[in-house]
C-alpha cells in the first residue's frame, strides 16, 4: 500500500466527469487499498479517486460510525429524502469550510471491489459524505453548494 498525493481544487482533474470502472482486477484493488491508506493518513471521512488524480468513478468513505470502510465503485444515487444542513470540508480544499444543504438520507447502488452490485442506505453524516464523494466523480466540489462559509478561527471562539 502507498500514500497517494491529494490534489487541490486548482487541478483540472477535479473538474471533469470521471469514467466508469470496467476492470475489477488487482490494479483496482491496489488503488482501493492506497485510497484507504491515504484517507486515514489525511484523517478525512471520504476520498474520491479524482482527488488523487485518477479519473475513475471510485470513492471510499468511513464516517467512523462503526460501518467501517465502504468502497463505492460506479456509484449511483437511486433515492434521496429529507434535508440536513451542516458544515462540510474537503481534503482538496484545505482551510475552507461551509454550510451545505443535502438530503438526510440517500440510497446508493454501487459495485464492490469484486464487481458485485451492492445497495447502501446512508443517513445523516453518512449520506452527506457519500453524496459529497459522488459529486467529486462528476467534477463537482462542495464549494459550489456552500450557502455560508465558515471561518474556522471564529468558530473555535464561540
Ligand atoms: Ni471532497
Amino acid at each position: 500500500m502507498a500514500i497517494r498525493r491529494i490534489i487541490t481544487k486548482e487541478d483540472p482533474t477535479l473538474h471533469v466527469v470521471c469514467r466508469e470502472v470496467t476492470r475489477f482486477d488487482d490494479k483496482l484493488h491496489e488503488l482501493l487499498d492506497d485510497m484507504a491508506e491515504t484517507l486515514y493518513k489525511a484523517q478525512g471521512l471520504g476520498l474520491a479517486a479524482p482527488q488523487i488524480g485518477i479519473r475513475r468513478r471510485i470513492a471510499v468513505i468511513d464516517v467512523q460510525d462503526g460501518s467501517g470502510l465502504i468502497e463505492l465503485i460506479n456509484p449511483v444515487v437511486v433515492k434521496t429524502s429529507g434535508r440536513q444542513r451542516d458544515v462540510e470540508g474537503c481534503l482538496s480544499c484545505p482551510d475552507q469550510w461551509g454550510y451545505v444543504v443535502r438530503p438526510n438520507k440517500a440510497v446508493v447502488r454501487a459495485q464492490n471491489r469484486d464487481g458485485e452490485m451492492m445497495e447502501y442506505h446512508f443517513e445523516e453524516l453518512g449520506a452527506r459524505c457519500a453524496l459529497h464523494e459522488i459529486d467529486h466523480l462528476d467534477g463537482k466540489l462542495f464549494l459550489e453548494k456552500v450557502d455560508e462559509f465558515v471561518d474556522p478561527a471564529q468558530e473555535e471562539e464561540e
